[in-house]
């Protein structure tokens, strides 16, 4: 049983009003006031009659970001990791979805735009895997959160921001927005039992625990969901009024269908929010937790890893002084297990604070690996720096992204690695631009000329029949490329990347087949006609390719740059906004034509090796 009544708590607070209307600079470098009523609020979670005092009610508005328009700002975020053991491709996953809208966005010319990252390096989980590698939790965290920053570096994860929860911009801004919740009366101090799983870092109810037995054989009790062991704990906290926020939260989901992406995780959310919402327990005894950022004005607690974490979207934009410039307009990208702490928990903090909740939260699901959740005791995590020095940082970087699809959990095997990025990258991809620009059927390596002659634009490509060179196959190929960037864009808006891949590669091995279809190799190249249909052949393959790379350019970087690089596609025209597809089919002129293709001949992806196992524990 768990204390709850409804607060007189207005929807202007979701609506954005701000906490505090003491300056903020003055505020946080003063010593936050004491509780609302000067002394602790003695009650009980379970059981006692509730003390509650209604929410304050908010004045002055914050500033916004820009809401709409091709100049809007965007932050783009994945979680904060946890410093407590080393990046795995669960990790790497999130990232990478992260990465390539931020780098879609700039492709489109969007407003200004930040990837936020880093780690996440309190808490009880950091202070005893600190204890259990003898060593201290700073040391750890320093060499944990290298390996992070590290491998998000490699994986060209273009981040323009790696927070650390440990650094002193964030306990700032963590202390600042504690202040807010305790001065709209957000907070009362209670007596909290329950059981607290420290892996998951939250309290779990009895319906989510079943009975096991410990390494020793004694019974215990472990979470449903992950199998982690919890513990009976029982201290003095500071509590959220979190069952205050239940119709609010209702509201603004209610009023905002797109917040949470894809729809099943949105329709689990509003089934959370059905149920209970009982307060959440925001601090920890500072005996039992010493690794945390002690709560304002009371040292005998420590903030709540899980509240100090999710504030890191606010740090890194300058809360609370310059965070209207971003905020709300923020899309974090998380894991499943991390839902409800984004989707209950932290739009209520925010309202709770005066502000309003994230633009969107895009959910994806998990990576098995043959079958079996990734565990350090099951030996089967899989290392991000291993798989890319196997399969190069644009072949591992596509199989994720191509292969994960977020509402559902996706297995891992190395030979699967190997068989896509072969298929797609090396043969599909890569070939079409070997045989496409091989000398033997272009000898002057430039960029063609297109025949209007050979290939006549029609009203209807059903009714062609000896109007030019091209079938009717072909009218409806190109115009399936042509349709390709928006129906990617749509895709990259819809969190289905791997989507956008999957048409990416049909237009590819669509374009394989109109080349092979013509067997430009047969052509004769001392016959005039030939010679101008064998040239519009090469040049609408080249086009189409010029497309493919420009697309494929937040995914593989690398690859897609040595693509439009051999292409002479000139880095100012690799946007979007410049993406002209056959012009010269629509009458326009073609700034390619005659160009002279870059010089790098080379393979545009090496086939990959039948695989060495990335399966490993690393250290
Ligand atoms: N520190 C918290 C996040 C705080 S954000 C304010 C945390 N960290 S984590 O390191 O455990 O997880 C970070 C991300 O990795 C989460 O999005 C999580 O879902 C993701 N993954 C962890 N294991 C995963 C898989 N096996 N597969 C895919 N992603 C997974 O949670």
């Amino acid at each position: 049983m768990q204390a709850r009544q409804r607060l007189p708590l207005a929807q202007h607070l979701y609506n954005g009003a701000c906490a505090a209307a003491r300056s903020p600079l003055a505020a946080a470098a003063a010593p936050p006031p004491a509780l609302p009523g000067g002394s602790p609020l003695p009650r009980r979670l379970y059981g006692g009659a509730a003390m509650l005092r209604p929410l304050r009610r908010l004045s002055r508005p914050p500033r916004r970001a820009a809401a709409t328009g091709p100049g809007r700002r965007l932050l783009l975020s994945t979680p904060i990791f946890y410093a407590n053991g080393p990046p795995h491709i669960g990790h790497l996953y999130s990232a990478l979805l992260a990465d390539a809208l931020h780098r879609h966005r700039r492709l489109r010319g969007a407003g200004p735009g930040r990837l936020s990252t880093g780690t996440d390096e309190h808490g009880l989980k950091i202070q005893q895997a600190a204890a259990a590698a003898g060593t201290s939790p700073p040391e750890l965290c320093e060499r944990v959160s290298s390996l992070f920053h590290q491998a998000l570096t490699h994986a060209a994860v273009s981040f323009t921001d790696f927070t650390r929860t440990s650094e002193p911009r964030h306990q700032r801004a963590v202390r600042y927005f504690w202040g807010a919740l305790r001065d709209g009366g957000a907070l009362y101090k209670g007596s909290y039992e329950g059981w607290y799983c420290t892996p998951e870092e939250c309290f779990l109810p009895e319906s989510q625990l079943t009975e096991h037995r410990d390494a020793q054989g004694r019974p215990c009790k472990v979470s449903l969901e992950t199998g982690h062991q919890v513990h009976w704990t029982k201290e003095e906290n500071y509590m959220f009024r979190l069952s205050a926020f239940q119709d609010p939260l209702r509201k603004w989901l209610r009023d905002n269908p797109q917040a949470i992406s894809p729809h099943p995780f949105y329709q689990r959310v509003l089934h959370w929010l059905e149920e209970d919402l009982p307060d959440l327990s925001v601090s920890r005894e500072r005996s039992r937790l010493q690794w945390g950022i002690p709560v304002p004005s009371d040292s005998t607690q420590t903030i709540y890893v899980w509240v100090d974490a999710l504030v890191n979207y606010l740090s890194v934009v300058g809360y609370p002084e310059t965070h209207g410039e971003w905020w709300p307009a923020v899309h974090h990208v998380v894991g499943k297990d991390i839902l409800k702490f984004h989707a209950v928990y932290w739009p209520a903090l925010l309202m709770a604070a005066g502000l309003a909740p994230p633009e969107r939260i895009l959910v994806h699901s998990h990576w098995t690996v043959h079958g079996q959740k990734m565990s350090k005791s099951l030996g089967n995590v899989i290392d991000p720096f291993a798989c890319i020095g196997q399969y190069t940082v644009d072949g591992f970087r596509y199989f994720l992204l191509r292969q994960g699809v977020p509402e559902r959990d996706c297995d891992y095997y190395d030979e699967k690695v190997v068989k896509v990025v072969n298929s797609e990258l090396a043969d599909a991809l890569g070939g079409l631009l070997n045989r496409s620009t091989a000398l033997s059927i272009n000898p002057s390596n430039t960029y063609p000329c297109f025949s209007e002659s050979c290939f006549p634009k029609v009203l209807d490509y059903r009714e062609t029949k000896g109007m030019g060179r091209a079938s009717a196959e072909d009218y409806e190929f190109v115009a399936s490329v042509a349709s390709l960037p928006l129906q990617v864009a749509n895709y990259f808006e819809g969190f289905q990347i791997y989507k956008a891949l999957e048409c990416i590669v049909l237009c590819v091995r669509q374009t394989n087949s109109f080349f092979q279809r013509h067997r430009p190799w047969k052509l004769n190249r001392k016959d005039p006609a030939e010679q101008l249909w064998l040239d519009t052949i090469i040049h609408v393959t080249l086009e189409c390719l010029r497309v493919y790379g420009t697309l494929l350019q937040p995914v593989i970087p690398h690859t897609a740059d040595r693509l439009l690089s051999r292409l002479a596609v000139e880095p100012e025209e690799r946007g979007l906004s410049s993406l002209t597809f056959l012009a010269r089919y629509n009458g326009k002129s073609c700034p390619f034509e005659g160009r002279q293709l870059g010089p790098d001949t080379g393979i545009l992806f090496h086939r990959l090796e039948k695989s060495r196992h990335c399966t490993d524990l690393q250290t």
